[in-house]
């Protein structure tokens, strides 16, 4: 799979394989993203690594938005929740200067999207989730002060195959009559500019 293909293919998936998804396969993800770029190379991001069955409900809880929708709205059945997450956050002192949190928030956009491609080559679907309740995210693992809950990437093997379409006009995703999920994605010609606007 090549970088382009892996970038157009994949979708955001909230329906999951009942199958546990080893830590290897998400520690080669964490790898990708340890390398990611950030500004001035502060490297600001920890990644906390979730797959222990006793562990995923407590992140379960404080997640939101789509992923927590009833399946006929696009949701996860009970048996679909995410079998694994990865939680990228913030090192407060190494990322020192709290006036930096703006960049950090880039940073931490790009590290998502090396562990969201990563897992796609091997397999894995991924939701990025920002609606999160960071104090029961903190409760949960044990996350110490000194730290901020940046995003959450819900994981697992794949239980639905999102598919795209033009938007036309509205980027709503919908769900038909066959639970498939319908993701609107703006045509090219309407969000390029070439040489100038
Ligand atoms: C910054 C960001 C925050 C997101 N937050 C959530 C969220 O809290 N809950 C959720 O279910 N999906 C969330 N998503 C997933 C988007 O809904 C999804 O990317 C969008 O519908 C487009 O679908 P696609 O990823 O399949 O292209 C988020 C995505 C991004 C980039």
């Amino acid at each position: 799979m090549d970088v382009y293909q892996a970038a157009t293919k994949r979708r955001s998936i909230r329906r999951f394989k009942d199958k546990a998804v080893p830590i290897a396969a998400l520690e080669r993800c964490i790898d990708a993203a340890r390398v990611a770029p950030s500004g001035r190379n502060v490297q600001a991001c920890e990644f906390i690594v979730v797959n222990d069955a006793r562990v995923l409900p407590g992140v379960f809880e404080n997640i939101g938005g789509s992923v927590k929708l009833p399946f006929e709205k696009g949701g996860p059945g009970p048996d679909q929740h995410p079998r694994a997450y990865t939680v990228i956050v913030i090192n407060r002192s190494w990322e020192g200067d709290p006036d930096r949190r703006r960049v950090t928030h880039y940073d931490i956009g790009i590290a998502a999207q090396s562990i969201i491609l990563t897992a796609f080559e091997q397999g894995i679907g991924t939701c990025p989730i920002l609606m999160i309740n960071e104090d029961g995210l903190k409760k949960a693992l044990k996350i110490p002060d000194g730290y901020d809950a940046g995003m959450v990437i819900a994981m697992g093997y794949p239980d639905e195959s999102p598919v795209t379409e033009v938007a036309d006009p509205s980027p709503d995703y919908w769900i038909d009559d066959k639970a498939v999920r319908h993701v609107p994605k703006r045509k090219l010609e309407d969000v390029i500019h070439r040489n100038g606007f």
